[in-house]
């Protein structure tokens, strides 16, 4: 055996050079005392709150007026109102008091609603599950949801992008929530109230991802063999939540592209699932293959108790429809999966791309800044998908979703 430092040791100094690194950009990137997080969401205006409530513009500006409660908002430029996150919330609670709007764009829980529970899910790496869920939350965030994330990728970037870095702060994680109790210490986990963490997001809290997340599943394995606390891995999640049961109408789950015991957990958790196809990384056969192993997946989890989606929808991520071969792709699928397909696809875009530098999800990016019809497109895009996800939340509510006019 050759002397000197062990590979672990060596690896593990290159990982605190980087942590060390990371610590000292984002100080540079963010002044010392100021982080991306301290900033609230930007204004929206009546024309995007009208949007979001899936309430008519004149109408809205009428209400506005009408009801008492209402937030007076901000007057920027041109002597037009803008509305916080906070603010439009408050919209939306007076509209419905006054009956304005009804349950179909209410979408709080009621009595009798179960907690939706939806899996964005693909074993393969770079297909947008971060990106989706991100955008996903936040514009349904903006439409009334209370949403709690659970960040199951040790890399944890979905946390990233809402500027929470367990890791780096030293603040309890998804692993403290899950993990099993250490017989040597009597340790054990922790409830999930105490990892939760808000955001500047309205309606948006996180269970922070960690690397430690690698260790549940050390001690998943272990637990085959020592036949120790209690809860089996496939129920750690749905059991963890429980406590939260009645604050959030949905959780989110962001998951790692690979399979392990915590995807499986989510995915026993879970009340619906999303699949993002990226059309660019995707072929026929992988995706054949990628559904037989999740169906195998799901028959472990069924061996302990029979599983039925509310849903399970497919999207296409970083789509281009200028590309024939996505094109080609596209109706390829349609045709097969039907229904199955959301109509609306996640495009291919570089405010998106960028984004993953800057860590901006497009309701923080601002519109003036982009070419208009650069921006409506992939507004359009993620607002639909945000609408198709919503209707098959309020279904399984048993309600019937609103649809949008144009106003
Ligand atoms: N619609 C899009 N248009 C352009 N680029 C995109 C789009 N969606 C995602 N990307 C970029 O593709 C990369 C991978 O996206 P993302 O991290 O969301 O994928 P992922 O499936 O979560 O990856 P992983 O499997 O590593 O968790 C990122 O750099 C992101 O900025
Ligand atoms: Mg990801």
């Amino acid at each position: 055996m050759s002397a000197g430092i062990l590979a672990s040791e060596q690896l593990m100094s290159f990982s605190s050079i980087i942590d060390t690194a990371l610590s000292q950009q984002r100080e540079l990137l963010y002044a010392p005392d100021q982080r991306k997080s301290d900033k609230p969401l930007r204004p929206f205006s009546v024309r995007e709150v009208s949007h979001a409530l899936k309430v008519k513009y004149n109408s809205l500006r009428q209400y506005l007026n009408a009801f008492e409660g209402m937030p007076a908002g901000t007057l920027e430029s041109g002597n037009r109102k803008f509305f916080s996150a906070e603010e439009i919330n408050q919209i939306q609670e007076v509209l419905y008091r006054e009956g304005k709007i009804g349950p179909e764009r209410y979408p709080r829980r009621q009595q009798g609603d179960k907690q939706a529970r939806l899996v964005v899910y693909n074993l393969k790496g770079g297909v947008s599950k971060t990106s989706l869920s991100v955008n996903l939350a936040q514009f349904l965030a903006l439409r009334g949801y209370r949403i709690l994330a659970v960040d199951l990728d040790p890399q944890a970037s979905f946390s990233d992008m809402f500027d929470i870095q367990a890791d780096l702060d030293g603040q309890p994680s998804v692993y403290d929530v899950l993990r099993y109790a250490d017989p040597a210490t009597g340790e054990g986990p922790i409830p999930i109230t105490d990892a939760i963490q808000a955001t500047y997001v309205p309606n948006i809290d996180i269970v922070p991802g960690s690397m430690a997340m690698t260790e549940f599943e050390y001690e998943t394995s272990a637990s085959f063999r020592q036949n120790g606390d209690g809860t089996p891995f496939h129920r750690r999640i749905t059991d963890a939540l429980d406590l939260v049961d009645d604050y959030y109408d949905l959780v989110l789950f962001d998951t790692p592209p690979h399979m392990s015991f915590a995807v499986i957990s989510a995915v026993f958790a879970a009340t619906g699932m999303l699949i993002p196809l990226s059309a660019g990384m995707l072929d026929v056969v992988s995706l054949a293959k990628f559904l037989e192993l999740a169906a195998s997946t799901m028959q472990v989890v069924e061996q302990h108790q029979d599983k039925r989606y509310d849903f399970i929808r497919f999207v296409l991520t970083r789509y281009s429809a200028s590309d024939p071969a996505q094109l080609q792709l596209s109706s390829f699928l349609r045709s097969h999966l039907g229904g199955a397909m959301l109509k609306h696809d996640f495009v291919s875009s570089t405010a998106i791309a960028d984004a993953g530098n800057t860590m901006n999800p497009l309701l923080e990016l601002d519109p003036g800044s982009f070419h208009r019809k650069t921006y409506d497109r992939i507004f359009d895009s993620l607002s639909g998908i945000a609408d198709e996800v919503d209707a098959e939340i309020l279904r399984a509510w048993n309600r019937t979703p609103f649809e949008r006019e144009d106003s």
